[in-house]
């Protein structure tokens, strides 16, 4: 059985006391869950306050990426270590913002992936496709290439840290929702791929989050999926009752 996990992307918004008031509030509602993993991804300046306000919670702390090196002269970057210090557990890696904003390709963000993991922090590595790329048929070729460069040289002992966010870039904060049955269809892909890569049974433990427009009124019917094992939540994860309406719904 996997354990569903529901993560909250908070993206470039809040500042810190905003971000602590936000984390109480999720604390409040959804604190004491012990059947599904629920992890809150603040900006890199609130992570130690709500580090702090989740203490003694079951909510976990995440960044929202990661650097490649533990320190040195890379401005404006910061370590794994640096995340760790500051309380949180996780990171995002490989957001489609970052992809397609930023510019990371699948050769850095397996850079990030590896060195994330080897420090210790547990990685939501996140994969989906452009709107241009499904309707052209490459869904599949886009999430093997992204899974494949992204992921490869992975010790299998690190694996049980990794988790896959599938977000199919045309339903990101769009309020277009994949429906449950292209979700369902694009994370049996996605475990095949995993399968070929780390073994069956790896891929099958793997747990396999979906983000895109995930709201409190779709997340049962996409949960209900064999494969989809939780959610990675941008705008409905910044109003604690609608992300705690979301965590409950993969409870
Ligand atoms: P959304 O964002 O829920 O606002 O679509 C999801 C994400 O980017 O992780």
């Amino acid at each position: 059985m996997r354990k569903p996990i529901v993560a909250g992307n908070w993206k470039m918004n809040n500042t810190i006391r905003e971000s602590v008031a936000l984390a109480q509030g999720v604390r409040e509602l959804v604190g004491s869950l012990t059947s599904v993993d629920v992890v809150v991804c603040p900006t890199y300046v609130s992570l130690h306050a709500v580090a702090e306000a989740v203490k003694g919670s079951n909510i976990a702390v995440g960044a929202q990426d990661a650097y490649v090196k533990d320190s040195g002269a890379y401005t404006g970057e910061i370590s794994p270590r640096m995340i760790l210090d500051a309380g949180a557990a996780w990171t995002i890696i490989g957001h489609s913002e970052r992809r397609h904003i930023i510019g990371e390709t699948d050769a850095l963000l397996n850079e990030k992936c590896r060195f994330a993991l080897d420090c210790g922090l547990k990685v939501m590595f996140c994969i989906g496709e452009l709107l241009e790329e499904r309707k052209a048929g490459k869904m599949q070729d886009v999430l093997r290439r992204q899974v494949e460069e992204g992921l490869k040289g992975l010790p299998a002992a690190l694996l049980e840290n990794l988790v896959i966010a599938y977000e199919p870039v045309w339903a990101i904060g769009t309020g277009e929702t994949a429906t449950p049955e292209q979700a369902e269809e694009a994370h049996v892909f996605t475990r095949e791929v995993l399968a070929g890569m780390f073994g069956r049974d790896a891929a099958q433990a793997m747990r396999i989050q979906y983000g895109g427009s995930v709201k409190p009124d779709n997340a049962a019917e996409l949960f209900s999926k064999e494969n989809v094992d939780g959610f990675l939540v941008g705008g409905a994860s910044l109003k604690a009752d609608s992300f705690a309406a979301i965590v409950k719904a993969a409870c």
